[in-house]
């Protein structure tokens, strides 16, 4: 058994550093402590204070995908109970599908019956470890009415022993008796700085290599949302990292992005602003035989005139409207090709109109 030993260990050795390598980036940069959570300067106060009291109320978080809801929860019961009492005291309920009538009936009122453990000497001096239990409802907003009402009555049942965190992106979908029983907490998209200190964090701590302004490109095609970001930023270096110069450039993330690099767009708005419909219709042809998404193109058109500053309200107004029709026909499943020839023909045509 002993000559096993070492083997064994390196085994192990061998196996952790291994997994640290494929952990995703979004766990292993998530917030451990309230205070490392960007951005949301004002939910951070409030917790803290609660945190201080050690009383907390049930809670709404909501706001955009990525933005720190979950990381902040968690990060709030690791600084209430410290990282083993959390073990016992605090139940997440995350899968979606899970959110029947039965679950919360089910789990919920098992969890919330159960005495709560006694903490240690150790935590005691270190952590507030308050005499209740936390259930965390992550995507809140998926469960059904008619479970978010039998939650209504599971919390006040259990309210001198429980506290309830739901989290959610539409706030709109709880039902207003359940909403009206918690503080709500609202995250916003982060703006562009705390964003770019954030993945440039990141990209330091993986020595990633990167073309000037990938990062700032990587944070447009996010719009807010950190942890796409970071998936984007992990799955560019995985793509480049076999390469000669590991270098991550524009061209790295538009094609893990699906989005269609600037060069073409630029041909493809000033092709159209020609007005030349056989000219259209070839350069159309040969970026759908490229293999670029039809929706894609629409999005990038869409920002494109929308924000361009010399044409007129009308053109854009109008444009937008072309814009519109496309995406709700690619939506129903159309066919690509034919929307995207309509599309940029349609706006050809206000070109013309305009000259
Ligand atoms: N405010 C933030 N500060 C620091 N990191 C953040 C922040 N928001 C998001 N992140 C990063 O993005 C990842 C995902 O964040 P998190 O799971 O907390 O998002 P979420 O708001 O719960 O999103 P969803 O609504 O999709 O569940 C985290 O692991 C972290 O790396
Ligand atoms: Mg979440």
């Amino acid at each position: 058994m002993s000559s096993e030993g070492p083997f064994a260990k390196r085994a192990k050795l061998n196996s952790s550093t291994g997994s640290a390598e494929s952990k995703p980036w979004v766990e292993k940069y998530r917030p451990r402590k309230l205070e490392d959570v960007a951005a949301q300067d004002h939910t951070i106060t409030v917790l803290k204070k609660t945190l201080q009291s050690a009383n907390l109320p049930h809670m709404l978080f909501y706001g955009p995908p990525g933005t720190g809801k979950t990381s902040t929860i968690l990060a709030l019961t690791k600084e209430l109970y410290g990282p083993e009492l959390a073990k016992t005291r605090v139940l997440e309920l995350n899968a979606s599908d899970e959110r029947g009538i039965a679950i919360v009936r089910e789990k919920v009122k098992n969890f919330a019956r159960l005495t709560v453990s006694k903490p240690s000497k150790k935590d005691l001096e270190q952590y507030p470890c308050p005499p209740y239990k936390v259930i965390i409802l992550d995507e809140a907003d998926s469960m059904t009415a008619d479970a978010q009402s039998a939650l209504r009555r599971t919390m006040e049942n259990y309210s001198n022993v429980t506290r309830f965190c739901l989290i959610c992106n539409y706030v709109t979908r709880i039902i207003d008796p359940l909403a009206s029983r918690c503080s709500k907490f609202r995250f916003k998209a982060l703006d562009s700085n705390n964003a770019l200190a954030r993945v440039t964090q990141v990209a330091t701590q993986e020595n990633l290599i990167y073309e000037k302004g990938v990062l700032e490109k990587i944070l447009d095609l996010s719009q807010g949302d950190l942890r796409r970001a970071i998936m984007l930023l992990q799955s560019s270096s995985k793509i480049v990292k076999h390469l000669e110069t590991p270098e991550i450039t524009a061209l790295t993330v538009d094609e893990l992005a699906g989005t269609i690099p600037e060069d073409l767009m630029e041909n493809l708005v000033s092709i159209i602003s020609g007005a030349d419909l056989s000219r259209i219709s070839e350069y159309i042809n040969g970026l759908m035989r490229s293999g670029w998404s039809g929706a894609a193109v629409v999005n990038q058109l869409h920002e494109y005139y929308i924000s361009h500053k010399e044409l007129s309200t009308a053109f854009k107004n109008q444009a937008a409207w072309n814009l519109f029709d496309t995406d709700s026909k690619l939506t129903n499943g159309t066919n690509e090709h034919l929307q995207l020839l309509n599309l940029a023909f349609g706006i050809a045509e206000l070109h013309r109109k305009e000259i």
